[in-house]
């Protein structure tokens, strides 16, 4: 029989502390995203006036946009539960079934890197949200009989960073499939703004702006720095954060003008230097810098891409005029 006992707890993940303090709670508090907010808005209260669970909700995007904190949003909104989990963590069937016949109708169920689930574990999922039954499979060979379980309507939330790797079939199944967008420093701004305001820590309108540009169009970062930032205007014995103080710290903590971080210039130089400046596979690069490739496929390329340091061709990466300009260097390897 499928053994629960205290398989939930295990299952169940959660950000650290910080995270969960500045996560926002609501559709309206939740800053930027408009297009995804508008049609959520739509999705939920016409789903609400007929009383039905919401449609399934594919969110992808880089690390750190907010996916987690939206699907939180969902589950309130909504005025359900939500019960967490991930890709990864769903290694045997059993795993799955515990979790699916633990939720109450229209609850949200989250899981993160939905790419990483078993394909074993994929195929029972498809019944589960297209039908809201599983079968599951006990016993061996001719031994082997099947329990059908019913399950209530609920709501599948699933966050990926690499939309790619989601097989069609999985896909498919999403009624609602949204991708994620690095912020604008206007929003970045409000959201460290709101950051400050939650850590009662006051930050200047000029200091606000640089970190913007610096936080690499993503609220995870932007918060992170927020903190590193107060913790170098706490030891001067500020109490507030000027521009003065959070351009020292962000040189100190090698973030430089653009927001590129040590990963990234080293991405760059390594193609510069190694490749000639592309195009070079993934791999070969990575392998150049002692990086993982999928770390670099997820973080660093997203953003390099989208601010236009690099452009991707079908032979491999290349860096751009603008990547030599902002490292200083002149193309051809001449200084
Ligand atoms: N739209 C937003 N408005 C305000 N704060 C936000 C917003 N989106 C994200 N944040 C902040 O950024 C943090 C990171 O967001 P979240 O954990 O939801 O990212 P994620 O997309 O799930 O990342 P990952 O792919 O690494 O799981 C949140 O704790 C929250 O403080
Ligand atoms: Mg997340």
């Amino acid at each position: 029989m499928i053994q629960v006992d205290n398989l939930m707890d295990k299952k169940m993940i959660d950000g650290d502390e910080i995270e969960v303090t500045l996560r926002p709670q609501t559709l309206n508090e939740y800053i930027g995203q408009d297009e995804l907010k508008e049609m959520m808005k739509v999705f939920i209260e016409t789903a609400k006036m007929r009383s039905e669970a919401l449609d399934h909700v594919l969110l992808y995007g880089p690390p750190g946009l907010g996916k987690t904190t939206l699907a939180h949003i969902i589950a309130n909104e909504m005025n359900t539960g939500i019960k967490i989990t991930t890709g990864p963590a769903l290694s045997r069937p059993g795993d799955l079934a515990a979790i699916l016949s633990s939720l109450e109708p229209g609850d949200v169920l989250f899981i993160d890197e939905i790419h990483r689930i078993p394909k074993v574990i994929e195929e029972i999922l498809y019944s589960a949200m297209e039908d809201f039954v599983i079968d599951i499979v006990m016993g061996k060979d001719s031994a082997a009989s099947t329990l059908r379980i019913d399950l209530p309507p609920f709501t599948l939330v699933g966050a990926t960073t690499r939309f790619g790797d989601l097989t069609a079939p999985m896909r498919d199944r999403f009624g609602i499939i949204h991708q994620l967008k690095y912020y604008s420093n206007e929003e970045l701004s409000t959201i460290i703004k709101r950051t400050s305001k939650i850590f009662a820590f006051p930050i200047d309108d000029d200091a606000t702006l640089e970190l913007a540009r610096r936080s690499r169009g993503t609220p995870r970062i932007a918060n992170r720095l927020f903190r590193r930032i107060r913790d170098f205007a706490q030891f001067e014995n500020l109490d507030h954060i000027t521009k003065t103080i959070t351009d020292y710290a962000l040189n100190k903590l090698d973030i430089d003008k653009a927001g590129l971080d040590i990963t990234d210039r080293k991405y760059l130089l390594g193609l510069i230097e190694r490749f000639k400046g592309g195009p070079a596979g993934i791999e070969a690069l990575a392998a150049t810098i002692s990086e993982e490739t999928v770390t670099l496929e997820d973080v660093n390329e997203p953003y390099l891409l989208q601010e236009g340091f690099i452009i991707r061709t079908h032979r491999g990466r290349v860096v751009t005029e603008k990547a030599y300009e902002h490292l200083g260097l002149k193309k051809n390897g001449l200084f």
